[in-house]
């Protein structure tokens, strides 16, 4: 017998959001002004899955703190997550990221020219993960 995995969108219960900070700090993902009102998360039935954020700037908005649970990975989570979230933006829409492979395969292009709240982003990103030099990418709206 097989079962199929039903992933379900939602917003995170108190209890997930305990976790879903736990695995920011953990994936070193950006846990700046965290608001859970924020975020979107993927379960089956009662299992959280994945979660990510959309933060609304005056200037774009721009998703972040994208997560999949390692055994979840590589199942479309962190896509379902992300088309989500590009519904839900009412601007072009950025990412600053270390792997921008994964986000061309999702239609957001490398850019050079972005906002200033992406210029903040990029170099608070440096801080927190430890890279040189993340890549803003965009999507437009
Ligand atoms: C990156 C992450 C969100 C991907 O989530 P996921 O649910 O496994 O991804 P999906 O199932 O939607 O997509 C899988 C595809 O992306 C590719 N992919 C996965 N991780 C990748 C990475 N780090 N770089 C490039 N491509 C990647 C897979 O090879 C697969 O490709 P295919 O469709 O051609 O076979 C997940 O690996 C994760 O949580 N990583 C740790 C936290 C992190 O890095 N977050 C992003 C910070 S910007």
């Amino acid at each position: 017998m097989t079962t199929e995995s039903v992933f379900n969108v939602t917003i995170p219960t108190t209890i997930d959001w305990g976790i879903i900070k736990d695995l920011i700090k953990e994936y070193r993902l950006d846990d700046n002004n965290l608001s859970i009102d924020q975020f979107i998360i993927v379960k089956n039935e009662q299992t959280l899955l994945g979660f990510g954020r959309l933060k609304k700037h005056l200037d774009c908005d721009e998703v972040s703190s994208l997560g999949v649970l390692p055994q979840n990975r590589n199942k479309g989570v962190g896509k379902i997550i992300i088309e989500e979230l590009v519904k839900q933006a009412a601007k072009n829409i950025y990412i600053v990221t270390i792997i921008p492979d994964y986000f061309v395969k999702l239609g957001f292009e490398k850019t050079c020219q972005f906002p200033a709240s992406m210029m903040t982003k990029q170099n608070d990103c440096k801080d927190v993960c430890g890279c040189d030099s993340p890549t803003v990418m965009m999507l437009k709206k």
